[in-house]
């Protein structure tokens, strides 16, 4: 069965096409390398032994897309293309919202011309917005998003619910990501922002490296134990297979369901850094700071839904994700480059 990743080049989107491709599906990639490199075809070819087709295309344009399906017998796609970076997704909103909505638009209608019907989503636990308790659960009231990236994804989960009610074959699943951490065990694939890091680990890693001087904790006044943010930090590996058992369900069921991908544990940022010093080695200075903006003081996910209905969930730990974070920074101290 050939499944469409678009931005399957990126860094959940690679680690995504690894255990498609190991659970016996073709994978096509589509992918811009707006915010990623050519070299993960190769890296994923390493991997598994098998290079997945790509096509270097930006999904928002029609006829690109259209020739991706006539070119391909394509059952399902798995959706990740779009940006991504919170702070920037404040300083130019339109272009999250012309990029995220664009693509997602074009691709269902693809979908549509083809009669293909199975979609999964890259969400996130941003549509939880800061109102609700932990954890959060899928029934609750989404909103209250705090950026023009989680407004997107928002925007998109209630475009695929429309699209749901009112082609009966159609199915989407609304996947919602908590904190992907952690890489490939092989090293070969990982997380490489572009510029000075905006999450957590790759920050972390970069100045175990000596690529940044110190790491910045955003907050220590948070109600929580030791005071600092809490997060469900999942690894990256597990959230792939998670996306495997989405599309299959999506292939198997109609209607839209939105499912946590997360471990149902938080951990707190100061927990990260001495988890981290203790798969590395490496002593991590830090510097106190003010909250960041727009930052909610706990996140973790109920994931009994993911369970029931994909029977998936999550299997490595904070000692797993660290030392894999750690050893794909290590051995491409550059990314990719
Ligand atoms: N943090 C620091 N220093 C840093 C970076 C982060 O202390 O240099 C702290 C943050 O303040 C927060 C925690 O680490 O308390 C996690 O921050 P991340 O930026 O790694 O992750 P977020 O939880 O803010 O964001 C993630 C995804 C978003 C998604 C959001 C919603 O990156 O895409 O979860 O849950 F929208």
């Amino acid at each position: 069965m050939s499944i469409l990743l678009t931005g399957g080049a990126g860094f959940i989107g690679s680690h995504t096409a690894v255990e498609m491709i190991n659970a016996g599906y073709d994978v096509i990639i589509a992918d811009d390398l707006s915010n990623s490199s050519e070299k993960v075809i190769d890296r994923i070819e390493i991997i598994t032994g098998v290079k997945p087709k790509f096509y270097k295309v930006d999904v928002s344009v029609k006829e690109d897309v259209r020739r991706i399906f006539e070119e391909n017998n394509i059952e399902g796609v798995i959706h990740f293309a779009g940006y991504k970076c919170v702070p920037e997704s404040t300083k130019v909103p339109l272009k999250y919202y012309r990029n995220n909505i664009d693509t997602t638009l074009t691709v269902l209608e693809v979908m549509e011309e083809n009669d293909c019907n199975a979609f999964v989503f890259s969400s996130s636990a941003t549509v939880y917005g800061d109102k609700n308790q932990v954890p959060f659960r899928e029934d609750m009231p989404t909103g209250g998003t705090t950026n023009a990236y989680g407004s997107t994804k928002l925007m998109i989960e209630n475009i695929l619910k429309d699209v749901a009610a009112a082609n009966s074959k159609f199915s989407a699943v609304l996947l919602r990501y908590f904190n992907p951490i952690g890489a490939h065990p092989s090293g070969l694939i990982g997380e490489a922002p572009d510029g000075i890091p905006n999450n957590l680990m790759p920050y972390i890693t970069q100045t175990a490296i000596g690529i940044r001087e110190c790491l910045n904790v955003f907050g220590t006044d948070y109600n929580t134990p030791d005071g600092t943010g809490v997060r469900d930090f999942i690894h990256v590996v597990d959230l792939a297979k998670g996306h495997v058992a989405a599309i299959k369900y999506a292939t198997e069921h109609t209607g839209a369901e939105a499912i946590n991908l997360g471990t149902g544990n938080g951990s707190s940022v100061l927990e990260v850094v001495h988890a981290f010093e203790k798969a590395s080695g490496v002593k991590i200075p830090v510097v106190f700071k003010d909250r960041r903006p727009g930052d909610v003081e706990y996140s973790y996910a109920c994931v009994d839904k993911a369970e029931r209905l994909l029977n998936w969930k999550a299997q490595y730990d904070l000692n797993d994700m660290c030392r894999d974070s750690w050893n794909w920074q290590e051995k491409n101290p550059k990314g990719y480059e």
